[in-house]
């Protein structure tokens, strides 16, 4: 049980950084341009920059460069060995970014869903905004990497990661709408 946790905790790091990173650093020019769509309503709306997409995926890049430096030295965490993110360098940076990159890319493809949905930008969608980068990183991840990706996420962690994710989000925007860096605290 605990050992899922820190294994699931570990392989998702690259996907949970990029959103609070960009909550922090982002801002400025919106993706989509402040153009709305055919039903007046906004693309994707201002929630969603090109500054915290980039700033995101660099720092979910750094985190998980880190975690693949601390691999190869064999780090464990309370006895459970940390496992790595591919075979070799190359194949564990390109799951490290398609972690980060479906990350942010999940986070989009749901505010373009709410946008249409008619909800304003910061407008709470439960469970989707809780479980929408997760979806986009499993996602991104598996078009990379299937063998990597069905030999390290099993049922089990997969569970695990659904059930520890709303948790770990709740509590960072928590934070991050103390430290004002998030309108709302969802
Ligand atoms: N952010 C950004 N660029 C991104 C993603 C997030 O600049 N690609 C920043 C925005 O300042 C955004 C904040 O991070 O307001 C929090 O992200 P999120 O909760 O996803 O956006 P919301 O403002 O809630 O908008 P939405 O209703 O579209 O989810
Ligand atoms: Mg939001």
């Amino acid at each position: 049980m605990i050992e899922l946790i820190i294994i699931a905790i570990w392989l998702m790091l690259p996907a949970y950084v990029p959103n609070p990173l960009a909550a922090v650093f982002g801002g400025g020019k919106p993706i989509d341009g402040g153009r709305t769509m055919g039903d007046g309503k906004r693309i994707l709306g201002d929630g969603k920059t090109y500054r915290g997409l980039l700033v995101g995926i660099t720092c979910g890049l750094l985190i998980g460069l880190l975690q693949m430096g601390l691999v190869s030295n064999g780090i464990a965490v309370s006895g459970v060995t940390l496992p790595a993110f591919g075979i070799s360098t190359a194949g564990s940076v390109i799951v490290i970014l398609a972690m980060s990159c479906g990350s942010l890319f999940g986070d989009m493809f749901m505010s373009f869903f709410k946008r249409r949905l008619g909800l304003k930008r910061g407008a709470p969608l439960p469970v989707i905004d809780q479980l929408d980068f997760v979806l986009g990183a499993w996602m991104f991840t598996y078009l990379a990497s299937p063998v990597w990706f069905t030999a390290n996420f099993s049922a089990w962690l997969i569970v695990t990661v659904l059930v520890i994710t709303p948790m770990l989000h709740l509590v960072t925007n928590i934070i991050g709408y103390f430290i004002g860096v998030k309108n709302e605290p969802w």
